[in-house]
C-alpha cells in the first residue's frame, strides 16, 4: 500500500472521537480514515492508568496492521496517559488531543477557567503540567464528568439525564465566576449545544477538534504521508469494540460522514 493511499488511523475509547475523525474528514477530504471506538471497554476516564495504556497500544497495533500511515489518539484520557509509550513503540507519526488548556486562557477575560474532564485525565502529570505552565495569572476550577461518557455511549446527549449531570457539573462553576469552559473530552464536544441551551453565553466553550486535524495535515505535509490529491471518495471505516454498533452508525449519519464507504461492525480484541 503506497503512503498516498494508506489511512490515518484514529481512536478513542469510544464515540467521542468522532468529533475529531469529523474535523479531520472536512479539513482533510482526500484522506481514507480507519477509526476504531473503543466502546466495549469505555469509559476509560474511570479505568486504571495501566489499563489505558494496554487498550492505546491494542488498538494501536490494530491500526497499524490495517495499514495506518499515522495515528491520531482522538482520546484526551488516552493521551495524557499513553502517548509517550505508542510514540516509544512506533515509528508512524502519532498525533493526541489535549484539553485547550492555553487557548481557553488566552481567551478568558475573568481569568478563571473551568476544566470539564475525565478523572483519569484530571489526576495525570501531564494535565498538571499543563495547568501549571499557563495559570500563572488563571484561575482553574477541575471537575470529572461522571456519568457524561455513558451517556454518550448510548446516543444519548440531550434531555433531563443530561440536563441534571451538566447542571451538577457546570452550574457550580458559573457560581465561581467561569467564563471559559475547556471541553476536555473529546465525547463533550457533543453536549455544546445541550451546554448553550442550559447556560446561554455564560462560557465560551474550548474544543479541539479543528486544531487537532490542523495539526493532522502538518504532521502529515512534514512526513510525505498527504493522500494523493487524485484519489476520489476515499473509504471512511469505522469500528467498534461493542457488540452493538448502532450508535456509532447513527453519529456518523448525524456528522454527514456517509457519504463515502462507511462499514460499521464489530471487532473482538
Ligand atoms: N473520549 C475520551 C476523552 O477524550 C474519554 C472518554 C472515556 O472516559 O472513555 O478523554
Amino acid at each position: 500500500m503506497s503512503n498516498g493511499i494508506a489511512p490515518i488511523g484514529v481512536f478513542d475509547s469510544g464515540l467521542g472521537g468522532m468529533s475529531v475523525a469529523a474535523a479531520i474528514h472536512r479539513r482533510l477530504p482526500g484522506e481514507a480514515i480507519v477509526y476504531v471506538a473503543d466502546s466495549g471497554f469505555a469509559p476509560y476516564g474511570e479505568k486504571t492508568d495501566a489499563f489505558i495504556k494496554t487498550r492505546s497500544r491494542t488498538l494501536a497495533q490494530w491500526l497499524i496492521r490495517r495499514g495506518a500511515k499515522a495515528l491520531v489518539v482522538a482520546c484526551n484520557t488516552a493521551t495524557t496517559q499513553a502517548i509517550s509509550l505508542l510514540r516509544s513503540e512506533f515509528a508512524i507519526p502519532v498525533i493526541g488531543v489535549e484539553p485547550g488548556i492555553k487557548p481557553a486562557v488566552q481567551s478568558s477575560a475573568a481569568k478563571v477557567v473551568g476544566v470539564l474532564a475525565t478523572a483519569a485525565t484530571l489526576r495525570s502529570g501531564r494535565l498538571q503540567e499543563l495547568l501549571s505552565s499557563h495559570g500563572r495569572d488563571c484561575r482553574f476550577v477541575c471537575q470529572a464528568g461522571h456519568g457524561l461518557v455513558e451517556l454518550i455511549e448510548q446516543g444519548t446527549v440531550a434531555g433531563a439525564c443530561v440536563d441534571a449531570l451538566l447542571d451538577k457539573y457546570l452550574a457550580p462553576m458559573a457560581e465561581a465566576g467561569v467564563d471559559t469552559l475547556v471541553l476536555g473530552s473529546t465525547h463533550y464536544a457533543f453536549l455544546m449545544p445541550s451546554i448553550t441551551r442550559a447556560f446561554g453565553d455564560q462560557f465560551h466553550l474550548v474544543e479541539t477538534g479543528s486544531a487537532i486535524a490542523r495539526r493532522v495535515e502538518d504532521r502529515l505535509t512534514e512526513h510525505g504521508l498527504r493522500a494523493d490529491a487524485s484519489v476520489a471518495n476515499p473509504a471512511l471505516h469505522l469500528y467498534s469494540t461493542a457488540s452493538e454498533t448502532r450508535p456509532l452508525q447513527r453519529l456518523a449519519h448525524a456528522l454527514c460522514l456517509v457519504g463515502s464507504e462507511v462499514a460499521s461492525v464489530s471487532v473482538d480484541m
